[in-house]
């Protein structure tokens, strides 16, 4: 696949963004209907992008909604590109990951604008059509200059081969990896937080499969370190209840051994500690189970630099047998006069030593912490990083914005792909959803069939 067979850059007009804005309602209603039908149709043609794209993304219907939502935020904000630039930047650090090129830009495009037409049949007019195409390639040609910056920064742009030097439980659940490059040459240089993503065969399909793994420890030349925790498929609510169990972390967990082989690409992802943006603000780290790892290579990171500003990691976890790195992360608050962590276990099978290392039981409950000996709320530069589970993430920097910190200081990292789903988005239901400005008049409402009328 080459670039050049990517069509240059023509941007949309403005009769051709008012109509992929005003028809961005009816994506609302049909998105994940287009989404899922332009995967199905895609895979069904092109077999061979299974083994790029998480197929148990596409069986549990998250990444159809994924690709819906970002298409529809995109034509919400199709005049203000600004506003979409985190997003955006998580995206394509997403697809560098996996060695997307340009050139799939073309099969996405072609496929996405065909399913548009499949399920709104005669409401997609031409005109709509056209538009659509022509917003996807401004789209499309953003993210292709993003990826190809990420692509320029690696010594290496493409999958490499790793052995497995070592495997380290961690606790019942989590087993690092020291991944350790076959060409003898140094990794990639990384910022603590960021992931790498491993390709392997899995019994369950014909395929091999990718999955992100946080790199869970601090730069050095000769190997990376990832923690995997082992998808066992109980569900956690109910443990009666069988759940799907995790295809990937199951095969490094029992199959996959030290001296083995196995493909991965390099560090991406946007969510890190950046060591030299206000170097001396103070950091609080909160995890939740396996959300430790890249936050311990944060931490490794503060350590490896020397790093004296004021730190405070913050943990849930289930008890001893469920903690993963828990004696690293007790023996590193003890080095230093300014860093502490605070510890909540469920099942109470853990104790504290130390006013540097406090357990607590029960639930992560931050507003009970101090604001500022804990939290450094009083401080508009500290800055949080949170990664655990989504609900856990969205409630905690909602109360962190709430007593006060800033929001744009408050990052946190999913382990899934889109965005954390808040709330049922209202479905549109009766009247027509295109909104009536002058470039949808006269024109079939995808939705209701009506004509739409200009307002006044
Ligand atoms: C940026 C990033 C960083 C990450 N870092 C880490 C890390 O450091 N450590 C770590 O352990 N993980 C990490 N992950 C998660 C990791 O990538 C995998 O998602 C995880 O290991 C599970 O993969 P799996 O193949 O074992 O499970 P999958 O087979 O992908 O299943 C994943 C989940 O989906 C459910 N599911 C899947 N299909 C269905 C279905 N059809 N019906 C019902 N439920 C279904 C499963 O029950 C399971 O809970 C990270 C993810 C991202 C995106
Ligand atoms: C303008 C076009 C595109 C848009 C808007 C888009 C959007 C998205 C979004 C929102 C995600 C989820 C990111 C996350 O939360 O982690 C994603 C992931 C992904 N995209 Fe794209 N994408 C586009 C083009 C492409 C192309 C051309 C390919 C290559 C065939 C591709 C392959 C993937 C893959 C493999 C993933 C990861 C899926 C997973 O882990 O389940 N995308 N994309």
């Amino acid at each position: 696949m080459t670039e050049s067979v990517v069509p240059p850059m023509v941007p949309p007009t403005e009769e051709q963004i008012a109509i992929v804005k005003s028809t961005a309602p009816v994506l609302e209603v049909h998105g994940v209907t287009i989404t899922s039908t332009f995967y199905k149709n895609m895979h069904g043609d092109i077999p061979a992008l299974h083994e790029i794209f998480n197929q148990a993304n596409q069986q549990n219907g998250h990444q159809a909604r994924a690709l819906a939502m970002s298409v529809l935020a995109y034509a919400k904000y199709i005049d203000n590109l600004a506003v979409l630039g985190e997003t955006v930047e998580l995206i394509c650090q997403k697809h560098a990951s996996l060695v997307i090129e340009p050139a799939h830009y073309n099969i996405v495009g072609k496929y996405l604008l065909e399913a548009i037409k499949e399920v709104l049949g005669d409401a997609a007019t031409p005109a709509i059509i056209d538009a659509w195409g022509a917003c996807y390639w401004q789209l499309a040609h953003i993210m292709i200059n993003r990826e190809e910056e990420i692509y320029k920064e690696k010594a290496n742009r493409d999958w490499r081969p790793f052995t497995v030097e070592k495997k380290i439980k961690e606790s019942d659940e989590v087993t690092s990896f020291y991944l350790k490059p076959k060409d003898g040459k140094p990794v990639e240089t990384y910022k603590p937080g960021q992931y790498i993503t491993v390709k392997v065969a899995v019994p369950q399909q014909e395929w091999k499969q990718c999955r992100q793994y946080s790199l869970s420890t601090s730069q050095n030349p000769e190997y990376y370190r990832i923690s995997v925790k082992r998808i066992d498929g109980v569900d956690v609510k109910d443990p009666s209840q069988q759940a799907h169990p995790g295809w990937v972390s199951n095969v490094l967990h029992d199959t996959v051994k030290e001296g083995d082989s196995l493909d991965l690409t390099f560090p991406c992802g946007s969510f890190f500690l950046d060591s030299e943006a206000n170097p001396e603000a103070p950091v609080v780290l909160i995890s939740g189970g396996v959300g430790v790892t890249p936050l311990m290579a944060m931490l490794n990171t503060l350590v490896d630099n020397g790093s004296e500003r004021p730190l405070t990691w913050i943990h849930a976890t289930r008890g001893q047998s469920a903690y993963a790195f828990g004696d690293h992360l007790k023996a590193v608050m003890k080095t230093k006069k300014n860093w502490h962590a605070v510890v909540y276990n469920r099942d109470l099978t853990l104790s504290g030593d130390s006013d540097n290392y406090k357990v607590l039981g029960g639930k992560l409950d931050l507003p009970s912490l101090d604001r500022n000996a804990d939290l450094y709320l009083d401080n508009p530069n500290t800055q949080y990083f949170i990664c655990g589970p989504d609900s856990f993430m969205v409630e905690l920097k909602d109360i962190l914005v709430s007593l006060g910190a800033s929001a744009e200081n408050v990052k946190y990292e999913r382990f899934g792909t889109g965005d954390v789903v808040r709330e049922p988005k209202p479905a549109v239901t009766g009247g027509c959803p295109v909104s009536h400005g002058s470039a949808t008049a006269g024109m079939k409402c995808p939705v209701s069939g009506a004509i739409v009328e200009q307002s006044a």
